[in-house]
């Protein structure tokens, strides 16, 4: 504790940091302006459709309306420029813009405040703050989505092996994986336009809780702000903080897809696998070994996952039991907002420029999608189709013709007719046709399924849908 502080008779108890006095350390838990200044153009913007409101309705005079818009505009400037003073004192974003206003503006800045309270206008900052994130999220996965889309249709046709428990199962078309996650990241585009349906509604005019007796007109601020109406219940406009929480929702399921891309990623690029390269810009050298080439821009996106969960996680709990109507507990919800608005972002951005530049090696693809008798299904199908041989009869004969080929140390494909033949003797040469990679990828024409025509619509599907 410094001198000054132990002479200004603070009490040594609260450590350190807050050892000045008690109403420092009230400053420090209460103040939000560290990160609430970003809603500095939401706010602006609310009191902008605010104001001009209180004048239509004749709750303020059309000067002190003029005033006060012309002096918000100067507010927004300053900060825009970076000459703004924020100020702790002042607490949060709203009293400082309102503080500057006055100075700005003089008398008519303090009509402003009449029929708001803090406790509508924060929220209808953060719902939108939220609505620009969901637009932005919208805008970042559709462009992933076409990345994703032009590297499926170059590689409609390459044959890789697939995976189940991560072992060896059938080949399919790394088009075919691709397009996996472009469904998933459809779903994620779906989840935010949805939300955002249910978001835009206006809570400016709820008040603290309970309304106003001042005529004001709801539906001209909504409609001033984008909403497609105002929000129906006042107290619920106070405290209701869904759209933030459906976002990180949202965002978090989005991010989950995002970590099993990374994670296969960096599972295609380590040495025994050789399935991808990826230009030295997403990787990054080892300080001791010389040969390492690390794939840390997918690690990242795959670990900033904890981030969103995270964000997720503390304003679920934040919410969690709180009683009608606003409680400062969520102001909590901001912090929490922005980091997960943030990581998004830039996971989104990392994945779309990898996927852009991801290399796949069809050589090596190939090589091990033929390996460990990937094609054994397409064994025991022809047993079936072309001998009507029952298919659990068939698994179980095409098990006996496995274990021959494992025995010669031979692939299903160059096994000879006769050791076949031996298992099953019906088996003639036609069962060669279906031994191939190339063979078994192409007869997968189910819809869904890996057949490059199947995946060639899937494509163009999806093309008119971004
Ligand atoms: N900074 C506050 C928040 O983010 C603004 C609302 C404060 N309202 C109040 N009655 N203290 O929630």
């Amino acid at each position: 504790m410094s001198e000054e502080a132990k002479k200004s008779g603070a009490n040594t108890m609260w450590g350190g940091r807050f050892s000045s006095s008690p109403s420092a350390l009230m400053e420090a838990i209460n103040a939000s302006i560290d990160f609430d200044k970003r809603l500095a153009s939401e706010d602006i913007q609310g009191s902008i459709a605010h104001s001009a409101m209180l004048a239509k309705r004749g709750i303020i005079a059309e000067s002190d309306r003029d005033a006060i818009q012309q002096g918000l505009q100067r507010v927004l400037g300053e900060i825009e420029s970076g000459s703004f003073t924020f100020s702790t004192a002042l607490e949060d974003i709203h009293m400082n813009v309102e503080s500057r206003l006055r100075e700005i503006a003089g008398d008519p800045a303090a009509r402003l405040h009449t029929a708001r309270s803090r406790n509508d206008q924060v929220a209808v900052d953060v719902r939108l703050w939220v609505r620009n994130a969901h637009d932005r999220a919208d805008e970042q996965i559709t462009n992933l989505i076409k990345v994703l889309l032009d590297k499926a249709e170059q590689h409609a046709g390459t044959v890789m092996p697939g995976f189940t428990h991560l072992q060896g199962a059938q080949p399919v078309t790394f088009g075919h994986h691709l397009m996996a996650y472009v469904e998933m990241f459809g779903r994620d585009r779906g989840r935010f336009r949805d939300s955002r349906v249910r978001l835009n509604e206006s809570p400016l005019g709820a008040g603290a809780l309970a309304g106003t007796s001042f005529p004001i007109d709801r539906h001209m601020t909504a409609k001033a702000l984008g909403f497609d109406g105002p929000t129906r219940n006042s107290l619920d406009s106070v405290s209701d903080r869904d759209s933030l929480l459906e976002f990180m929702s949202a965002a978090a399921i989005c991010a989950v897809h995002l970590s099993r891309l990374a994670e296969e990623i960096v599972i295609w690029m380590s040495a025994p696998f050789g399935f991808v390269r990826l230009p030295d810009r997403w990787t990054t050298g080892s300080s001791m070994m010389p040969q390492k080439r690390n794939p840390d821009a997918a690690e990242l996106v795959r670990g900033k996952t904890g981030r969103i969960f995270g964000s997720l996680m503390s304003l679920l709990t934040v919410m969690k039991g709180l009683p009608l109507a606003y409680a400062k507990d969520t102001q909590e919800d901001k912090e929490p907002l922005f980091d997960a608005a943030d990581t998004l972002e830039i996971v989104l951005a990392a994945m779309t420029g990898m996927v852009q530049d991801l290399e796949p090696v069809p050589g090596r693809m190939a090589a091990v999608a033929g390996a460990g008798y990937s094609t054994a299904t397409d064994l025991a199908d022809w047993l079936v189709r072309s001998l009507n041989i029952p298919f659990r009869d068939a698994h179980h004969i095409t098990g006996r013709i496995v274990s021959e080929a494992e025995k010669r140390g031979t692939s299903l494909e160059d096994l000879a007719l006769d050791v076949m033949q031996a298992v099953e003797p019906k088996i003639h040469k036609g069962i060669y046709e279906v031994l191939s990679v190339e063979n078994s990828v192409r007869s997968r024409t189910s819809f869904g399924g890996t057949s490059p025509v199947r995946v060639t619509e899937q494509i163009a599907w999806w093309r008119e849908r971004v």
